[in-house]
């Protein structure tokens, strides 16, 4: 049954982001009800966070019966299930000799570059994306009205000649770290960020908190033969429970016994459950298989509406979190918005992020909506289509890269024109 939303109470709380669209109530699979009833169908994996699809019963019941047994919460962070978790991933992901556990991405990325300084000794922290919603992870996002800015670090928006200057002009490297955003620069340009990185005496961290389960089983830095000295993880660890973890060489880890990382709810049990039941479902990249094939499924069926349409858009490139760019963005946004209507609940810039769950029968319907709304968001035309100008501004707006690195990578990426 859809749960009822109260019109009125006595005292009803403002919502400081109330949220636009409809009120979503339950979800099992790709499938999402509001609280009208109305069934949508999800193509991010709830942003990643559930790549086995949301509800998946193995981890839901690992987590209820966890729950009963240990009673959810200990006195301290510490159980036998965290020690497996942490064995299971310095097992799966090549970069991890040693594991810390957090809740959050941002709080992995965050404990990463603490570790960086106090094991380097240096202040300085270069960064490329999006690493959270943490102070010194958003300064490159102008208008945020951030309060404070870390001083010591700096964004280098994917820009491995403004990477190179801004090391040698700051000195003091701790560390750089990366978001890899695949459909953009290709595994080439991680590998030169690491060369430039190590050269100026910095640790590498890769962020994967995206791509980590998502990528490929073992993550991006397995697949493309990146060395990071530290990762961090999140998305996918424990399909849709909260849980991330920072990981990497012994020695940089150590410098967790040197600073203070502790916070109360790394105390809890049931997210390592999950995470078990997760990994146990996910083992040797089967749900990554899914998950790719779903979204070559999706990707072919898009361009191929966008070249019978004459319609300058394009998907890119990486199956199982693949983009979508239009020469014209208002275009992109109308197509999105009468998605939306249709049931399929995503933005303009929003990745997608099929889960395993998604189904043949999900897919032919995005595809159907997808070839209504071409039309009317296309209608009157539009720029034809250079990918790399649409790809520049695209890069811009979502994760601040510079227009002279993506007109050097972009095409090596995936050529969408
Ligand atoms: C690459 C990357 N790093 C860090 C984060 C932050 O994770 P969280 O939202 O769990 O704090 C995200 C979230 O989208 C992410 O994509």
């Amino acid at each position: 049954m859809p749960r009822t939303v109260p019109t009125s109470t006595a005292r009803q709380a403002t919502l400081a982001r109330p949220g636009t669209g409809p009120v979503f109530d339950r979800a099992s699979g790709a499938r999402v009800w509001d609280t009208q009833g109305r069934c949508h169908v999800d193509l991010s994996s709830c942003s990643g966070a559930a790549p086995l699809g949301a509800g998946y019963r193995p981890v839901v019941d690992a987590q209820v019966a966890e729950l009963h047994r240990s009673g959810g919460i200990l006195p301290e962070a510490t159980s036998p299930l965290r020690r497996e978790v942490a064995d299971r991933l310095v097992e799966i992901f090549p970069a991890a000799q040693a594991v810390e556990f957090f809740r959050t991405g941002s709080c992995a990325t965050t404990a990463a570059v603490r570790l960086a300084r106090v094991h380097t000794g240096a202040r300085t922290v270069l960064t490329a994306g999006y690493h959270g919603w943490h102070d010194w992870q958003v300064q490159y996002r102008p208008g945020m009205g951030l309060a404070d800015r870390d001083p010591d670090t700096a964004d280098f928006g994917y820009d491995l000649t403004l990477l190179d200057r801004l090391a040698r002009r700051r000195g003091d490297l701790a560390a750089v770290i990366v978001t890899p955003e695949v459909n953009a620069f290709p595994p080439e340009f991680v590998r030169e960020a690491e060369r430039i990185t190590r050269a100026h005496g910095g640790l590498f961290v890769l962020d994967e908190v995206m791509t980590g389960f998502r990528y490929a089983w073992g993550g991006y830095h397995a697949a493309t033969g990146v060395t990071p000295d530290l990762i961090t993880l999140s998305k996918g660890l424990a399909n849709g429970v909260a849980l991330s973890a920072v990981a990497g060489r012994a020695a940089v880890m150590e410098a967790a016994r040197l600073t203070h990382l502790s916070n109360t709810y790394q105390r809890e049990v049931t997210p390592f459950a999950a995470a078990l039941a997760t990994l146990d479902a996910s083992a040797g990249g089967t749900a990554v298989e899914a998950m790719r094939a779903a979204g070559a499924r999706l990707m072919t069926g898009l361009d191929e509406l966008f070249a019978r349409a004459s319609v300058a858009a394009w998907s890119r490139a990486w199956p199982t979190m693949f983009d979508v760019v239009f020469a014209d963005p208002g275009q992109g946004r109308r197509f999105f918005a009468l998605l939306r209507e249709s049931g399929y609940p995503m933005e303009y810039g929003q990745r997608f992020m099929p889960s395993a769950a998604l189904t043949e029968e999900d897919c032919a319907g995005f595809l159907e909506a997808a070839a209504r709304a071409l039309p009317a968001a296309a209608a009157g035309g539009g720029p034809r289509g250079d990918g790399t100008q649409a790809g520049v501004r695209y890069a811009a707006d979502h994760f601040a890269a510079t227009r002279e690195t993506v007109e050097r990578w972009w095409r090596a990426a995936g050529s969408p024109a």
